[in-house]
C-alpha cells in the first residue's frame, strides 16, 4: 500500500472565502447543483483551480484524488494530451463560423459508425438539452403529448418536461407537470400497467438503460417492444452509461436499437458535446428537406457546432478506439468495489455503508442504526476522506487517468474513515461532522 499523505488537509481559507463571495455572484454558487456547497461537507474545497490525471487541485493549493471527475464527464483524464493536442490544433484554426465547420461530418461519421441502427445525429452543449429535443421529436412523431418516465430515475434533465415531475417544480405551470407520467423502472408490469392506464397517449418512453439493479433478462428488449407495440418511441438516455458499460454504451452492450438515444458525459472528455442519435424516420423531422411539411425546430444553437469541443470528441473516440480504456475503468471500479466491501466489512459496517451499483460508476449507501438512509453520516465520511485527500461525492467513476495506486490510497483513506465514521454511528454523526449536513438536490425547499 502507498504511503497516506499523513497531513490531514485542515487548510481550507481561500475556500471559505470562495465560498462566502461566490453566492453573491452566481445563483447557486455554481452551474449544477450537483456541484453546490449544500452537496459538500464545510471542511471541503469550495472549487478547483486545476487538474491532471486523477488528480485535482483547490485554491488552497490542496491536492486530491478525484472520484467523480467533472460529475462522470472525464473519461481518460484531466488535461489528458491527446485531447489537449487535439483540441488546441483545432482552435488554432478558428472556433465558430457562420456556417457548419468541416469537422461536424466528420464527428457525424465518426460517432454514427458506432451506433448501429441510428442514421442521424445532432450535437449540443448539454444533455438537457439533447434529451429534451428526443422528447420534442418523440411527440412529433407520435401526435401524443405524453411522457413517460421511472419515478426512481433522478435526472433527464432541467427542463419543464422533466424537472415539473420532480419535487422541484416551482416555476412551471401544473398544466406541464401533468403531461409526465410514473413507472417504476425495471419493472415491466409497471410499464405495462402505465400504457393501460394512458391508451394512445403516450409519445414515448425515456430511461437510462442500467441505473440501480443488473438487470432482469430481456428487460430492455422486452420493455423496448412493448413501448413500439403501444405506438410510443423508446429514447435511451446513456449520458452516464454511455463511454462507460461499454464503447460506445449499453445499447450495444445489450443489443438493443432505442428509437433515439442521448449522450453526453464522457464522450468528449469533459469537453462540452453532447448528442442524439437516432433513427432517420425519426431525426428528419428536425430537417429542411421536407418541402412543404410544417417545420420542428428542433436543436437551434449558436455553440453547438464549436469545433474545439468536436475535436475533443474525435479525440477521445480515437483514444477509446486505440487503447482498452473500458476494460482499465471497469477493472479499477471493481478493485474499489471488492476493496471498500472488505474495509468496510473489517470494521464491522456493512449494514452501514453498503457498495451499489457497477463497477462503471461504483457508488455508496450510508445508513444508520435504525437502517435509515443518512446524510449526517454520509457527510462525516466525506469529510474524513476529504481531509485525506480524496475528493469523494459518493461514487467513484473510474477513468484511464486512474491507477491501481490511487485505488490503493482510496481505499487506505476509506480505512481511517471507516474508524471515525463508527464512532459517529455510535455516539452521533453530529460529534464528528463540522458543519451541517449534505442535502438532496432535488429537494422542495432550500
Ligand atoms: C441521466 C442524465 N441525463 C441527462 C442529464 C443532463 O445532462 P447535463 O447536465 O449535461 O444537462 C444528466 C446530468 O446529470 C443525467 O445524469
Amino acid at each position: 500500500m502507498p504511503t497516506l499523505n499523513s497531513n490531514r488537509i485542515n487548510n481550507f481559507k481561500n475556500s471559505d472565502d470562495y465560498r462566502q463571495h461566490i453566492h453573491d455572484l452566481i445563483p447557486g454558487g455554481a452551474h449544477t447543483y450537483s456541484k453546490g456547497d449544500d452537496q459538500f461537507p464545510i471542511l471541503s474545497p469550495a472549487a478547483i483551480t486545476h487538474g491532471k490525471g486523477s488528480k485535482v487541485w483547490d485554491p488552497d493549493g490542496n491536492e486530491y484524488i478525484e472520484c467523480l471527475g467533472g460529475l462522470a464527464s472525464i473519461s481518460l483524464g484531466h488535461a489528458y494530451e491527446p485531447v489537449v493536442e487535439r483540441v488546441t490544433k483545432e482552435l488554432l484554426k478558428g472556433n465558430n463560423f457562420s456556417r457548419p465547420s468541416t469537422i461536424e461530418r466528420e464527428v457525424a461519421e465518426r460517432f454514427l459508425a458506432n451506433v448501429p441502427g441510428h442514421d442521424m445525429i445532432k450535437f449540443a452543449k448539454n444533455g438537457s438539452v439533447v434529451t429534451t429535443a428526443a422528447v420534442k421529436l418523440a411527440r412529433a412523431y407520435t401526435g401524443r403529448k405524453l411522457v413517460a418516465r421511472p419515478i426512481d430515475h433522478p435526472f433527464y434533465s432541467y427542463d419543464d418536461w422533466f424537472i415539473g415531475s420532480t419535487d422541484v417544480k416551482s416555476g412551471i405551470p401544473s398544466d406541464i407537470s401533468a403531461l409526465t407520467v410514473l413507472y417504476k423502472s425495471d419493472d415491466i408490469q409497471s410499464l405495462i400497467d402505465l400504457f393501460n392506464q394512458y391508451p394512445n397517449d403516450i409519445a414515448c418512453v425515456i430511461s437510462e438503460p442500467e441505473k440501480f439493479n443488473l438487470l432482469p433478462n430481456n428487460y430492455l428488449k422486452d420493455a423496448i417492444d412493448l413501448a413500439h407495440k403501444h405506438g410510443a418511441l423508446w429514447i435511451m438516455d446513456e449520458m452516464i452509461t454511455g463511454y462507460k458499460t461499454a464503447y460506445p454504451g449499453s445499447m450495444t452492450k445489450y443489443e438493443v436499437t432505442p428509437d433515439i438515444t442521448t449522450w453526453g458525459k464522457g464522450i468528449a472528455n469533459g469537453f462540452s458535446f453532447c448528442c442524439m442519435t437516432g433513427k432517420k424516420e425519426v431525426l428528419e423531422l428536425g430537417g429542411i428537406r421536407r418541402t412543404g411539411s410544417e417545420k420542428l425546430f428542433l436543436v437551434s444553437t449558436t455553440h453547438g457546432g464549436e469545433t474545439c469541443s468536436i475535436a475533443a470528441a474525435i479525440a477521445t473516440m480515437d483514444e477509446f478506439e486505440k487503447n482498452d480504456v473500458i476494460g482499465h475503468n471497469q477493472r479499477l471500479g471493481q478493485k474499489f468495489i471488492d476493496g471498500s466491501r472488505a474495509v468496510i466489512a473489517n470494521h464491522g459496517l456493512s449494514n452501514h455503508i453498503r457498495n451499489m451499483q457497477f463497477n462503471w460508476h461504483a457508488s455508496l449507501g450510508y445508513f444508520d442504526q435504525e437502517g435509515q438512509n443518512s446524510f449526517g453520516l454520509r457527510t462525516l465520511f466525506h469529510q474524513e476522506l476529504i481531509a485525506r485527500g480524496i475528493l469523494f461525492q459518493g461514487i467513484f467513476c473510474p477513468h484511464f487517468s486512474h491507477t491501481d495506486e490511487d485505488v490503493d490510497t482510496i481505499l487506505q483513506a476509506m480505512d481511517e474513515s471507516c474508524t471515525v465514521f463508527k464512532k459517529g454511528l455510535e455516539e452521533g454523526f453530529e460529534k464528528y461532522l463540522v458543519g451541517e449536513p449534505i442535502k438532496p438536490v432535488f429537494r422542495k425547499y432550500i
